[in-house]
């Protein structure tokens, strides 16, 4: 079949045609703007190398599910059975999420739920979920917007450039995520080019979100950035105007303070703003001694 070529893959690629230069930098240039833009593999693969890719049917034949399940998706006990293929568009992957989320009784059982789930979009196109970083004993949270490129890869939040800002900031008022603070996002997997979330990748993650809250039972909650303020408390008013003010939110009944702050992402575009977050880790560190949470047995709360 003589199909007109799609792609600049398929342009003819005599060594004279100056295509055979531009048609490979186009495609790299698409695949960088798609958010491909680094290799997760030792090896190069080969994927127009057919003879080494195995067919729908023959994977079927072979009982083997047409899309492989990730490595580390062990299903924990107790979970509606997933479908293996990944369908954003099949269905009510919301409701899906909500009740995966809500038979989730540990945190444990959670991040093993969010790893087998394939109904967020951009799973796809990620290395690794992330899920959450540091200690919920304290119960002191701290919620973020999306992993990038260093979360991704490492598979834990806040460990590029932003996240060492905020180990500088949460070391400030004596914390730190290896003996007080828990972390997480409120996207599991990385936005293609670190783009900002749709609201339908946002709102697939947030049962898993609301869950991960209730699970970690923080006493106190702060959301670094807009976008976690939007979506933990449905406010749409920018982020100057909401931080530096405690806002409610009620897990299991019970009121947590609420503080949203500068993304250290910002920060790092506009160090003079850094003064204003300064004064939010004041208050921050205010209520934690109020609220006695660097005194209390691990288990309290
Ligand atoms: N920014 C975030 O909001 N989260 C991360 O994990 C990293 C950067």
């Amino acid at each position: 079949m003589d199909a007109a070529p799609a792609f600049p893959y398929h342009l003819p690629m005599p060594q004279s045609n100056p295509d055979c230069i531009r048609a490979p930098l186009s495609a790299l240039q698409w695949l960088v703007e798609a958010g491909a833009d680094e290799a997760v593999g030792d090896e190069p693969v080969n994927r127009f190398n057919h003879a080494s890719v195995r067919s729908g049917p023959e994977l079927l034949e072979a009982g083997a599910s047409p899309l492989p399940l990730r490595p580390s998706a062990a299903r924990p006990k107790n979970l509606p059975a997933q479908p293996v293929t990944p369908a954003a568009s099949d269905g009510d992957q919301i409701g899906r999420a909500m009740e995966i989320a809500a038979a989730c009784g540990t945190l444990a059982e959670l991040k093993a739920a969010l790893e087998a789930f394939e109904g967020c979009p951009l799973k796809k196109h990620a290395t690794r979920t992330v899920f959450a970083d540091g200690v919920p004993d304290r119960r002191i949270l701290f919620i973020g917007e999306a992993p990038g490129r260093e979360e991704d890869i490492a598979g834990l939040p806040f460990v590029g450039r932003a996240g060492k800002l905020l180990d500088r900031m949460l070391a400030s008022i004596g914390l730190d995520r290896k003996s007080n603070v828990y972390i997480t996002n409120i996207l599991n997997w990385r936005p293609p080019s670190n783009r900002d979330p749709t609201p339908e990748e946002a709102a697939v993650c947030l049962p898993f979100l609301r869950r991960h809250i209730e699970l970690a039972a923080p006493r106190i909650i702060v959301l670094l950035g807009a976008i976690a303020s939007r979506h933990v408390m449905g406010r749409s008013e920018g982020i100057m105007r909401l931080r530096g003010s405690w806002l409610e939110y009620f897990v299991c009944g019970r009121m947590v303070p609420v503080m949203p702050t500068l993304h250290p992402a910002y920060l790092l575009r506009r160090p003079l703003e850094k003064r204003l977050a300064w004064r939010d880790l004041q208050a921050i560190s205010v209520k934690i001694q109020a609220l006695a949470l660097l005194e209390q047995s691990a288990e309290s709360g």
